[in-house]
């Protein structure tokens, strides 16, 4: 009976083929809302331009810094790309961390933080005095009106610094830098770490005009036509749209799929009603349902003893490296107590296995419901192009997509199931979204030229 029970607290998360057609629907009308005219206002997945209006074509050169902030690492980075017969392109970066306190203290200090930061890398560097012209990977929602202007639409995943929201994040930190009075930087382009991840992934291979981030958050990006793209001026051509898909089901319309676990975690969250999607499928919050559904079958004293320890009301305690290790299939149960144990938490054997089906059946539906906004996307722009049949590829990159055991392939199963006219190749990005920042600042810098 205490199986049974439990069984059906899981089966809420177990979808249906019909139930992620329907979700792969409704990503579609918000795609469509988020690119007209008369309801982008309203849209909850917002479709934001970015101004990158081809992939890369091996002509970019020069020497670039980047940043990245938005993801598990905060880097800053020299990136030398070199163009013609022989391409290369060379990195050098460090990895800074950002405390918590500076994640959510006042914008001045988040943005004085991150030109330290540069400052030290350039020292580190001995390039004090180059003025070079500099790429951001800013990992949040943005409304852009050029390359190189942003303004953040609002902060999601766990940062909340003051005074940011509404303003131009290319201005905070050109006036950051001004005010640390040490050097110069000529700010070029504010990229989204999903283009930056298509942009990466495209240079070695022209046909991915995708990106996927499913890492801390959510998210992904395409090459859409201009002619779709209501919110922009102009017909010719084709645009990347960031989507911000992680606030997908903001006005209700995946309220019959979420569960009271999903709701608590939302309810747990630094931005209560917002990014429910992201909640739903990306690293930063799969541990926490999963910490909902422990806590509500401790209660109902069918694990633990019955017992609610203090690690288990601690936020945050399981970490997407924690879930990749509970559902390895390498991992005997011994060692899933252990890491149980190493987490605080004193389990039995039974225990565990519940344990480890709990974190299964959440990462999986994170998976396929990942895997049918993806279906969405991919099918649109086979629509887009008149094709019955699409061969195109996805760059990918993400801690939860990397570093999990099962993720992958099951969202690679649900986009095959789900979108079965498209042939979708997934292309793992190995040098993250500050190589495609450079890229994009290649292609500014030579626009300015022109345009000048
Ligand atoms: C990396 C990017 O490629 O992927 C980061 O360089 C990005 O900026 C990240 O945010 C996503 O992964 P995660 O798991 O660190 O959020
Ligand atoms: C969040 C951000 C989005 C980013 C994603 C992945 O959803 O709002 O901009 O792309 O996380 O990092």
């Amino acid at each position: 009976d205490q199986a049974r029970q439990i069984q059906e607290t899981l089966a809420e998360f177990r979808l249906s083929k019909s139930q992620l057609l329907e979700v792969k629907k409704r990503m579609r009308v918000e795609i469509e809302r988020g690119l007209k005219k008369e309801s982008h206002k309203e849209a909850t997945v917002k479709m934001l331009p970015t101004f990158v209006r081809s992939t890369p074509d091996g002509t970019e050169n020069g020497d670039f810094l980047a940043l990245d902030l938005g993801g598990t690492n905060f880097r800053v980075l020299l990136v030398k790309i070199r163009s013609g017969k022989r391409r290369t392109v060379e990195m050098h970066n460090k990895i800074y961390a950002i405390p918590i306190e500076v994640m959510q203290g006042t914008g001045e200090e988040l943005f004085d933080h991150i030109v330290h930061c540069i400052s030290d890398f350039l020292d580190y560097m001995g390039m004090k005095s180059a003025r070079l012209p500099l790429g951001f990977t800013f990992s949040f929602p943005c409304h852009q009106t050029s390359l190189d202007a942003g303004i953040l639409v609002t902060w999601t995943k766990g940062f909340k610094a003051t005074d940011c929201e509404g303003e131009d994040v290319v201005e905070l930190l050109r006036d950051a830098i001004k005010r640390k009075e040490e050097f110069e930087l000529d700010v070029v382009a504010i990229v989204n770490d999903t283009v930056g991840t298509m942009m990466t992934c495209a240079y070695e291979e022209p046909t991915c005009e995708v990106g996927l981030i499913a890492g801390t958050g959510s998210n992904a990006c395409y090459m859409e036509e201009m002619k779709n793209i209501e919110t922009v001026e102009g017909t010719q051509g084709r645009m990347c749209v960031n989507m911000e898909w992680g606030a997908f089901g903001d006005n209700g319309c995946l309220d019959d799929i979420r569960t009271k676990y999903d709701q608590a975690v939302d309810e747990n969250s630094l931005n209560e009603g917002k990014q429910r999607y992201e909640k739903m499928c990306s690293g930063m919050y799969l541990g926490e349902i999963v910490r909902q559904i422990l806590i509500d079958l401790t209660k109902r004293g069918f694990l633990f003893r019955g017992q609610i320890s203090e690690t288990l009301k601690t936020r945050g305690i399981f970490e997407t490296k924690f879930l990749s290790q509970i559902e390895s299939d390498r991992l005997a149960l011994l060692q899933v107590r252990a890491i149980l144990q190493q987490l605080g938490l004193d389990s039995t054997c039974d225990d565990s296995i519940i344990v480890k089906e709990v974190c299964g059946t959440v990462s999986r539906r994170a998976a396929q419901i990942c895997g049918a906004g993806m279906a969405a996307v991919v099918d649109k722009i086979r629509e887009n192009r008149g094709l019955d049949h699409l061969d195109i590829t996805v760059g990918v990159d993400g801690t939860l997509y990397k570093l999990h055991p099962h993720f992958s392939r099951i969202f690679h199963q649900t986009v095959k199931e789900l979108a079965p006219k498209c042939d979708v190749t997934f292309l793992l990005s190995e040098d993250g979204s500050g190589k495609g920042a450079a890229l994009i600042t290649a292609v500014g810098c030579r626009q300015r030229e022109l345009d000048a």
